[in-house]
């Protein structure tokens, strides 16, 4: 069984749902908190014990190339004047060289494709997937958890978390066979169901390690929820054919699919913070009268 060193992260999408703060930056590149969020995303990867990085771009995304890459004046200047200290923040965006790829999507044809378009650089390995749109408080981070869970059963692995049943329409959902712990064996996955006929209210949380056998299913995967090639579908295909589990995660996910989602996520990390925690929940009280 092979282990976990490729993850690739599909950053294509346009942001149309947080425009304006999308027009002239990646939503990506949007800050939650202190810093941009897809830096929580990567920080998470890495403690998983991912090693190379494949970002899925378009257009308009060179901010986050930019972002992982050394910035000289910055940096230099920052060390002339001794700030050690906000140098070292920087470390997290300083990736060791040769350690991060990127590819383009030339068409916003769906997840499933903008993943299909990262398999050359994945190869023939075992691989995770993390959407960045959603951002999940938890140690260890999310997509460690389920690296565990992989390394005991060598199955594909989703997460999962319950959602409110009204709002299962914006989500991949599972329909749950038998649980096992944490873990969840499946009988199906459906993307956007409609809100009476979802099998469950647990949703596909944006993070997968996948066999690079998902390559064969998206390579001919008809259009789906939306118009779109998608990813659940594709799964529920390989479902058929391999060992699938699905983990209910340690942890809290944030949704920055949304305006209050980003907030959400704002306010969450910054409570969390261990220098700027108990500021931040002083700041929120008093806001709140
Ligand atoms: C994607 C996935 C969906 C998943 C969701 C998590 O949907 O297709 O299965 O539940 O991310 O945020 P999107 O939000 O890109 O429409």
């Amino acid at each position: 069984m092979g282990r976990i060193r490729k993850a690739v992260l599909p950053v294509a999408g346009m942001g149309t749902r947080v425009l304006p703060a999308t027009k002239a930056i990646p939503k990506e590149m949007l800050p939650v908190f202190d810093r941009p969020a897809i830096q929580y995303v990567v920080d998470e990867a890495r403690e998983a014990g991912i090693e190379h990085f494949v970002f899925v771009t378009g257009r308009n995304k060179g901010a986050i190339e930019d972002y992982f890459d050394r910035s000289y004046e910055l940096e230099t200047t920052l060390a002339e004047k001794g700030k050690t200290a906000i140098l070292e923040e920087l470390e997290p965006s300083r990736p060791e060289p040769g350690t991060m790829s990127f590819v383009r999507q030339q068409a916003p044809l769906g997840l499933g494709h903008a993943i299909w378009c990262a398999r050359d650089i994945i190869g023939d390995e075992p691989f995770a997937i993390l959407l960045p749109d959603v951002l999940v408080d938890a140690k260890p981070s999310c997509l460690a958890q389920m690296v565990a869970v992989h390394e005991e059963t060598g199955a594909n692995v989703i997460a999962v978390n319950p959602v409110p049943k009204d709002e299962v329409n914006k989500y991949g959902v599972i329909d749950p066979a038998e649980r096992i712990g944490s873990r969840i064996r499946m009988k199906g996955m459906v993307e956007k169901p409609p809100v009476e006929s979802a099998p469950s209210n647990l949703s596909i949380t944006g993070r997968y390690i996948l066999n690079r056998s998902i390559f064969d299913y998206l390579e001919d995967q008809a259009a789906g929820a939306g118009g779109e090639i998608q990813l659940t579908d594709a799964m529920a295909r390989l479902m058929e054919k391999e060992a699938f589990d699905a983990v209910e995660f340690e942890g809290t996910p944030y949704d920055c699919g949304s305006k209050l989602g980003y907030l959400e996520a704002s306010i969450g990390f910054a409570l969390a913070n261990r220098e700027h925690g108990n500021d931040a929940r002083a700041l929120v009280k008093s806001m709140l009268g």
